[in-house]
């Protein structure tokens, strides 16, 4: 597979590097440290386009393809994970599904703002008795009518304090299983709706995460995306691409370790000579090195597999169960060749391996992705 970018893709690149460089370095510890929201940077990213790079321009979207969206993330992961996580929902997991399955309403209403970054949207699917099974949602949607009544709790929602636009499974009917399953529009602000603590977190620091309360909030009909009984499938179609987006984000963080350590091989010094010198340290960034490029073709073919309208639940799950062990074992091994400084703030490598196991787990942990992929390969 020819994997050449085109002049574009390299100018939108280089664009998302010097962002990264600029932008986001200058502050990244802090805003680990103090858990802080990156929101003067997510305005900015927001203006770049980087928010809604998929959506058609008609609808306020950057029109670009999955590739340069791949390219993006990989660049902000490798400086700043919360930052990217942020980007990878709104256009993956927000943007993507109102766009394929929203009405044209909802488009206009919501889609034109969340794709200039002008809001940003949040996908609720995991609860406290939900997570990998999926499909046990307690959340519930008694239909009303003209509208849907909505309780219960999510968990773990990323963008969950900061977010304007909502994106809720709901079971509406549960004799109907995962067919009773609603996907609904919800606004910040509305009656019933609070959110609840912001969870204190490993890594990914700087991003927002908190549970949801649902009590009695009243959500219009025209809120739902799809027919009635879509919430599940539309659940899964929409993870399948966001698996692209961390699969990114892993092959960014393991690219960026890597971009560190290879560095700090060149400068430090032990038994007289540059660390990069002792074989212990060379067999390791050989390792490094080609296991970073074997992920990143998994990646970038997944991502073109989605532009050329081909099947990407296969190569999306390969893609994100691979990177997000190279994101792991590449960050702890940065930390290692970087000894003592591997283990303090300024050198960066702790942060990139705190925030790379975060990859193993959400849009589907790794386990998740094995059914996924052993289904597809099993099947016929
Ligand atoms: N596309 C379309 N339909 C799909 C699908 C896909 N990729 N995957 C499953 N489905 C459909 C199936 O066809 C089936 O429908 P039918 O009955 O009509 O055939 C239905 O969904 C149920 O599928 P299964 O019987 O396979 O369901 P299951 O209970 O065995 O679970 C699963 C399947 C793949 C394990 C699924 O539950 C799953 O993906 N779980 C993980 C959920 C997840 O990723 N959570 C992450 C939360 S989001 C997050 O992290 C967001 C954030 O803030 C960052």
């Amino acid at each position: 597979m020819d994997f050449t970018l085109t002049e574009e893709q390299l100018m939108i690149q280089q664009a998302a590097r010097d962002f990264a460089q600029q932008e986001l370095l200058p502050g990244v510890i802090e805003r680990d440290e103090e858990q802080k929201f990156p929101a003067d940077q997510v305005k900015m990213m927001g203006e770049l386009g980087f928010l809604g790079m998929m959506v058609d321009p008609n609808y306020g979207g950057s029109g670009l393809d999955t590739l340069s969206y791949v390219l993006v993330m990989e660049e902000l992961s490798k400086v700043d994970a919360s930052a990217s996580v942020i980007v990878s929902v709104n256009n993956s997991l927000v943007c993507w599904g109102l766009e394929t399955y929203g009405t044209e309403e909802q488009k206009q209403k919501y889609l034109t703002r969340l794709a200039t970054g002008e809001i940003i949207g949040a996908f609720c699917l995991s609860e406290p008795e939900a997570g990998s099974d999926a499909t046990s949602q307690k959340t519930t949607a008694i239909d009303k009518g003209d509208h849907y009544l909505l309780n219960g709790t999510k968990n773990w929602i990323t963008n969950g304090g900061t977010a304007d636009v909502y994106l809720v499974m709901a079971q509406t009917d549960a004799a109907k299983k995962h067919k009773g399953i609603n996907a609904l529009i919800v606004e910040k602000g509305m009656e019933g709706f609070e959110i609840g603590p912001k969870e204190n977190k490993l890594g990914i620091r700087g991003s927002d995460t908190h549970s949801l309360n649902f009590n009695d909030v009243k959500v219009p009909k025209e809120n739902r995306i799809g027919e009635d009984g879509f919430g599940f499938k539309f659940a899964m179609k929409t993870l399948a691409g966001g698996r692209i987006g961390i699969a990114a984000q892993a092959l960014g963080i393991a690219a960026g370790a890597y971009e560190l350590a290879r560095k700090y091989s060149k400068e430090r010094k032990a038994f007289g000579t540059e660390i990069m010198n002792h074989q212990a340290i060379a067999f390791k960034l050989a390792d490094m090195h080609t296991q970073i490029d074997a992920a990143r073709m998994l990646v970038y073919k997944a991502a073109v597999d989605k532009d050329q309208n081909r099947n990407y639940d296969l190569s999306g799950a390969m893609a994100k169960l691979y990177a997000s062990q190279v994101a792991m074992d590449t960050t702890v091994e940065a930390v290692q060749i970087h000894g003592g400084n591997g283990f303090v703030k300024d050198y960066h490598v702790e942060r990139l391996m705190r925030d790379a196991k975060i990859t193993q787990i959400y849009e589907g942990t790794s386990e998740i992705q094995k059914i996924v992929i052993s289904r597809s390969i099993l099947k016929d």
